[in-house]
């Protein structure tokens, strides 16, 4: 057996472990599990890749080829980039995942760019008369170009949104949609003169315009909508990353793309319905913009401490908490999970609602409180608890603020207005814990804080649960 059948073996068995990943990591209880089959499926592949080049290196070597210097260069990359991989994972905190999640979409972008314009470099000055194949490859270097740019400008926009290096308000170009029409125009007339009779104009040109439409796709999208944005990055860097197998001819990384590109795509659509958007209209860039700022909330707010919420928790019988990106901030998870234990203890009947765009990254919270290890059963999505949370006698909201806003409900100037939220005012009694009365991601101003009976808990999250947690050790069980 030669080593490309070992590989395409290997290969075969990694794109299994990849799928066997995914199935794992869309459930709590088996995400652990997922997460080995993804880590076992890229060590094979890149164990397989690497006796690949070292077989083709050696047969290379033979006709005179500097087979040996591919083989070190591969080495110095996989140990610089795996270097930087380990020293970036250890370092970042919880609340920089997105942001650094965005980064790593924007180097797959550029990955396939640099793929493309070697796939030309390579062919160019072939004669094409009749080489269908010849024809197929141009097609490939250009939509994975594409690809790739709109990718690689399209994550960094959304990284510097993320870490809040640039304000996430929306950017409000004339015509925004002509351009984005116009350059997807551009790049189909490109795209068929390119096959037609490739030339570096034309790669430049659609560099370029992939370049620039990455950049105003994603500047035109608002803070509240940034989760679709990301998921939607996810997915354009699985299709960069499949145009690249195609043109390296790497059946796995083919098949790699499209799971990743198919379940960000996925994941973007779940995303649109929990944000009640149109997919077809994130897919086009910048939507729900057209929405004024609100309406202008007045009234006044009430505060109450640490012992009042001791005291409204040991009276209640139900207790739900929805948690937000304060929350991960605060690193509050812990004592939020010992508040929990003990308040269950006392038996109240302690619950979580976790919206589906809570945090920065999907499934934020989940992880958080999973992390603290709180019970998988009592964490219950939006759909699940909404209903519930009209006969609760106390709402904690822990750090959340836009996915708990009922101006989304209730008023339709609102930026947020349409999206789904929990409906956290229904309940009896609600808690707000935050450190001021500013808002939230979205920039909206937030009218649950202005209701009878609704007060405010000011401080870090985690200072001011704990300050809970002693006071309840001071009431009597
Ligand atoms: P946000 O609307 O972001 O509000 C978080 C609140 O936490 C803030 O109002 C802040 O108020 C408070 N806070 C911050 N640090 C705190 C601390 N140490 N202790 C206590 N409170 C603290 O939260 P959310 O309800 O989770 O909504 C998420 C937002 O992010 C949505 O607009 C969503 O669209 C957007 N987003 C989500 C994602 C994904 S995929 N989940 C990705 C990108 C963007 P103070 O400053 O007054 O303390």
């Amino acid at each position: 057996m030669n080593a490309t059948s070992v590989a395409t073996a290997a290969y075969i068995v990694a794109a299994l472990l990849f799928i066997l990943s995914l199935a794992g990591l869309s459930k709590h209880e088996t995400a652990r599990r997922g997460v080995w089959f993804g880590i076992t499926g890229m060590a094979i592949a890149i164990v397989a890749t690497f006796a690949l080049v070292v077989d083709l290196a050696t047969g290379s070597d033979t006709h005179g080829g500097g087979g040996s210097l591919s083989v070190v260069l591969l080495l110095v990359a996989v140990v610089i980039g795996a270097s930087i991989g380990l020293w970036r994972a250890r370092i970042v905190e919880m609340t920089g995942m997105p942001e650094l999640i965005a980064l790593l979409h924007s180097f797959v972008g550029l990955a396939a760019v640099l793929v493309g314009w070697n796939g030309y470099l390579e062919y160019r000055g072939e004669p094409r008369a009749g080489d269908t194949l010849l024809h197929i490859h141009d097609a490939e270097v250009f939509i994975g170009i594409f690809i790739g740019a709109v990718t690689f400008t399209g994550s960094i926009i959304a990284f510097l949104k993320l870490s809040a290096r640039i304000k996430s308000a929306p950017l409000m170009l004339p015509g925004k949609n002509l351009i984005n029409v116009g350059a997807l125009v551009v790049f189909a007339a490109l795209t068929v003169a390119f096959v037609a009779d490739p030339q570096l104009w034309e790669l430049i040109a659609v560099t370029t315009v992939a370049l620039a439409l990455g950049l105003h796709l994603v500047a035109s999208i608002g803070g509240g909508d940034m989760p679709v944005v990301v998921s939607m990055l996810n997915s354009y860097s699985g299709w960069a990353a499949a145009a690249s197998g195609f043109l390296l001819d790497n059946d796995l990384l083919i098949v790699t793309g499209a799971l990743v590109g198919s379940s960000g795509a996925y994941l973007s659509y779940i995303m649109c319905q929990a944000m009640n958007r149109s997919f077809i209209s994130v897919i086009a860039g910048g939507f729900g913009i057209e929405a004024t700022g609100g309406a202008e909330i007045e009234g006044e707010h009430r505060e109450i401490d640490a012992e009042g919420v001791a005291d409204l928790l040991t009276s209640a019988s139900s207790v739900v908490i929805t948690p937000g990106y304060g929350m991960a901030v605060a690193q509050a998870q812990y004592p939020v999970a010992d508040l929990t234990r003990r308040l269950r203890e006392r038996g109240v009947d302690v619950r979580f609602g976790i919206h589906p765009v809570a945090g920065r990254l999907p499934g934020h919270m989940n992880v958080l409180l999973a992390e603290a290890k709180v019970p998988y059963d009592i964490v219950l999505e939006m759909d699940e608890i909404n209903d519930d949370l009209a006969a609760t006698d106390v709402v904690l909201v822990i750090g959340a603020n836009d996915t708990v806003n009922p101006a989304a409900a209730e008023d339709p100037s609102s930026p947020i207005a349409g999206m789904p939220v929990l409906r956290v005012w229904e309940a009896k009694n609600v808690v707000v814990f935050k450190r001021s009365m500013a808002a939230g991601y979205a920039g909206v101003q937030n009218p649950l804080f202005f209701r009878e009976n609704t007060q405010m808990l000011f401080g870090d999250a985690k200072e001011r649960v704990g300050d809970i947690l002693a006071a309840l050790a001071r009431v009597p069980a």
